[in-house]
């Protein structure tokens, strides 16, 4: 499911990221979440949250 509709940024690859060690402001500089329309910003941040918890 596309998280960042602007960015085309999926669930799964800010999953990925994630898993790879990244926070989100690393997630965001690479994968660019947020970055235009920004609406897409809380909704990133919460799935961080809950990906890094199931760590
Ligand atoms: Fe992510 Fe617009 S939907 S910046």
């Amino acid at each position: 499911m596309y998280v960042c509709l602007c960015k085309a940024v999926t669930q799964q690859q800010i999953e990925q990221s994630v898993a790879a060690g990244d926070g989100y402001a690393q997630i965001r500089q690479k994968l660019g979440v947020g970055t235009d329309c920004g609406c897409c910003g809380q909704c990133a941040k919460q799935l961080v949250r809950e990906y890094t918890s199931k760590l």
